[in-house]
């Protein structure tokens, strides 16, 4: 039988009961395939880890990691920590320290789920956006200096590398290759960003070469909020930068019903370093501890992480099962329903067991 270490950070917020909800159905997956098996290491690191340790991970907690074949990750944020502090300590550490650079943020409205877009349901709206995850603008390059005087200056600047545009470029080339549409859109901002980004057009004008059947467009960054919103049908797979695919991921999620079911995954391509999968939604202190944060986007990433492993099949079973459950109108509140995380997750476990594979 194949069997796949899986190294489990659930962290802060809702990301305990998410991670849990989502190891319980990965199992029942794995029973009901019968081709393979999972072995979870639990890491208990985060904000309550800092709180004891001063560090949000171990100083050797990448080497930890790398004895994992994916990661499976909660959420990471405090209201009591900065941000800053605790994304850049966990998550960034982990996505920059593996050079985890494609971000796949796959969105699609799952059936039973209503979008707040007029006439548009399932089939409508089927998009994958591919974030370039290790440099651009969240490359942490910058500084303050004069702090607390008038003349006070920060910058941040943006950085993109031939290599690093060109990767992540060729990375979503070949993703919408494998789509059945073979349609790419490339989100840019050249007419106002004069450097960066005029080279980010270029490397994917050059790029385009070796992919004569993709079809492929530019659009601007703002004007791409607009597609979403009134255009959703023309749209395929989208490769974006690091801030603008952040912010147009939201929208995504938001399209597609609720960022309670948008998943992500971290993708080191050459697969020389595990993998993370993570829902989008972060720690939602709001809801944390009340029972009700919604696992879907946790089971979809799941079912990502089966794919990145090779168990296709799995990974197939189990967003049937997740399709389903939604149709079913078995659904927590953020989906105006009334159920639930242990309803849902029971509801998606039974499905599994009742799947053909
Ligand atoms: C995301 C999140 C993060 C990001 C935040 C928590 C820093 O919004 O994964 O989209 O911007 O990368
Ligand atoms: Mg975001």
């Amino acid at each position: 039988m194949r069997s796949h270490r899986i190294a489990s950070i659930p962290a802060d917020g809702i990301g305990p009961e998410v991670i849990a909800a989502g190891l319980e159905v990965l199992d029942a997956v794995a029973s009901r395939d019968g081709g393979f098996s999972l072995i979870v290491d639990q890491y208990d690191w985060g904000s309550d880890w800092y709180r004891k340790h001063g560090e949000m991970m171990p100083a050797d907690g990448l080497a930890w990691l790398r004895t994992a074949d994916a990661i499976y990750f909660g959420a990471v944020g405090d209201p009591n920590l900065p941000d800053s502090l605790t994304l850049w300590g966990l998550r960034l550490a982990i996505c920059q320290g593996f050079d985890q650079y494609a971000n796949v943020r796959p969105t699609r409205i799952l059936p039973g789920i209503v979008s707040p877009l007029r006439d548009v349901g399932p089939g409508d709206l089927d998009w994958v956006i591919v974030r370039e995850n290790s440099e651009g603008e969240y490359s942490g390059q910058g500084g303050r200096t004069h702090r607390g005087l008038p003349e006070e200056v920060a910058t941040e600047t943006a950085i993109f590398t031939r290599r690093g545009v060109e990767r992540i470029m060729r990375y979503a080339f070949d993703l919408a290759r494998s789509r059945p549409r073979k349609q790419l859109t490339v989100v840019t901002k050249s007419n106002a960003q004069r450097h960066g980004m005029v080279f980010w057009d270029e490397i994917a004008g050059l790029v385009s070469h070796d992919y004569p059947d993709v079809r492929w467009d530019k659009e601007l960054v703002d004007a791409m909020t607009m597609r979403m919103v009134c255009k959703p049908r023309t749209i395929d797979t989208v490769v974006a930068t690091n801030l603008h695919a952040d912010i147009l991921s939201d929208l995504a999620a938001a399209l597609a019903g609720s960022l309670g079911i948008a998943p992500t995954a971290n993708i080191d391509p050459e697969r020389r370093s595990p993998s993370m999968f993570e829902p989008i939604h972060g720690s939602a202190f709001d809801i944390t501890g009340k029972g009700i944060a919604n696992p879907v986007a946790t089971f979809w990433t799941g079912a990502m992480m089966l794919e990145h492993l090779g168990e296709a099949a799995g990974a197939a079973l189990l967003m049937r099962a997740v399709e389903q459950v939604c149709a079913a109108g078995i659904m927590t509140p953020d989906l105006g329903g009334k159920a639930t995380t242990k309803e849902v997750t029971r509801a998606v476990v039974e499905a599994v067991r009742g799947m053909n594979r």
